[in-house]
């Protein structure tokens, strides 16, 4: 693959507000669900942890503000959470509204609002109940969609800014990327499951770094994924599709979060849900029962330099108290 190939702009398509939609051709949100494998199995991964976060801090109104194809919304809907789901693909939310209609006669899924909604214009897009949501949710890797194409971040700061804005004091942001500090040390995202995606279909992720000035600048992966018979209707046996996502290490998301709440937050910081010893506990099983060669996964607590801690999980996931 020529560095040509990876590096033009491509299917980033127009949304909105002038954002790049790297889902505007619909390619990804086509075979999203196959990727992210049986649901119920993914969510009940993190199910647990993420609702008793939000019942143990009187959470009642949750905003998603990545919604996609509505995969944790509807587990909180299912949970009884008055949700409102954003996301400024429409090629995704048309999954989700699909959701929506298919169990109308549901009171929880008649009542659970889903709107198109950009970061950069958040405020503007949705209105805001009161004080804020009690809690804001960005899962599956996808704050690190917003590329970085000033050089500065703004737009990311502006963007962060946008959803802490939601949140009512007292409330909590979840916020959650891939550990980008682990790509770049090894140059390769881990290939195969995950806890988001865990589907058997995903044949390879090829990773591309970019350097700008010798920083890292963008990361784009290669997904192919093997589409079943069943499932093939007009996709082909072979699907591809590419998403490029900003390399946010550790350290200065840390910084992005502290300025967006301007220094009102509590931060904590998990690997794959899991606190540090249960995460490294967990992949040194994984380790030893599959040939996966993966390294030992840890969490970081954010008073913690990930310098010292270079072995990681897959997901890092930011939990912010605002105060
Ligand atoms: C990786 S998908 C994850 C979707 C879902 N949370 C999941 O885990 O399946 C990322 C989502 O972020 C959305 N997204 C990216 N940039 C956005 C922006 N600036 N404003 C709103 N949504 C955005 C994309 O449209 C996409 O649906």
């Amino acid at each position: 693959m020529s560095v040509d190939s990876v590096f033009r702009t491509r299917s980033l398509g127009v949304a909105a507000e002038g954002l790049p939609d790297q889902y505007a051709d619909g390619k990804a949100a086509k075979v999203w669900e196959l990727y992210i494998g049986d649901t119920q199995s993914r969510t009940q991964e993190y199910k647990s942890w993420v609702v008793s976060l939000l019942r143990d801090n009187g959470v009642r109104r949750v905003l998603d503000v990545a919604c996609g194809t509505g995969v944790d919304s509807i587990m909180l809907v299912e949970e009884g959470f008055d949700v409102v789901s954003v996301d400024a693909s429409d090629k995704m939310l048309k999954y989700a509204l699909k959701s929506r209609w298919e169990r109308r006669k549901e009171a929880a899924f008649d009542q659970w609002v889903i709107e198109e909604a950009n970061w950069l214009t958040l405020p503007e897009d949705i209105p805001k109940p009161g004080d804020g949501f009690d809690a804001v949710i960005c899962l599956g890797n996808s704050f690190a969609h917003l590329p970085d194409f000033k050089g500065d971040q703004s737009d990311q700061k502006l963007a962060l800014q946008n959803i802490a804005s939601m949140v009512r004091p007292g409330g909590i942001l979840i916020i959650d990327h891939r550990n980008y500090d682990y790509i770049l040390e090894t140059g390769r995202a881990p290939q195969g499951k995950n806890i988001y995606y865990k589907s058997d279909l995903t044949q390879d992720i090829a990773t591309s770094v970019l350097w700008v000035n010798n920083k890292p600048h963008m990361i784009t992966l290669d997904y192919t994924i093997y589409v079943p018979k069943a499932s093939l209707h007009s996709l082909p046996e072979v699907s591809k599709f590419r998403l490029s996502y900003y390399p946010h290490r550790l350290e200065s998301f840390k910084q992005l979060m502290s300025e967006a709440f301007h220094g009102k937050l509590e931060h904590q910081v998990y690997g794959d849900f899991k606190s540090y010893s249960q995460a490294r506990r967990r992949r040194r099983h994984a380790t030893s029962s599959t040939s996966a060669g993966r390294r030992p996964e840890s969490q970081t607590r954010s008073s913690s330099p990930l310098g010292q801690n270079p072995s990681v999980c897959s997901e890092l996931l930011d939990h912010v108290s605002s105060l």
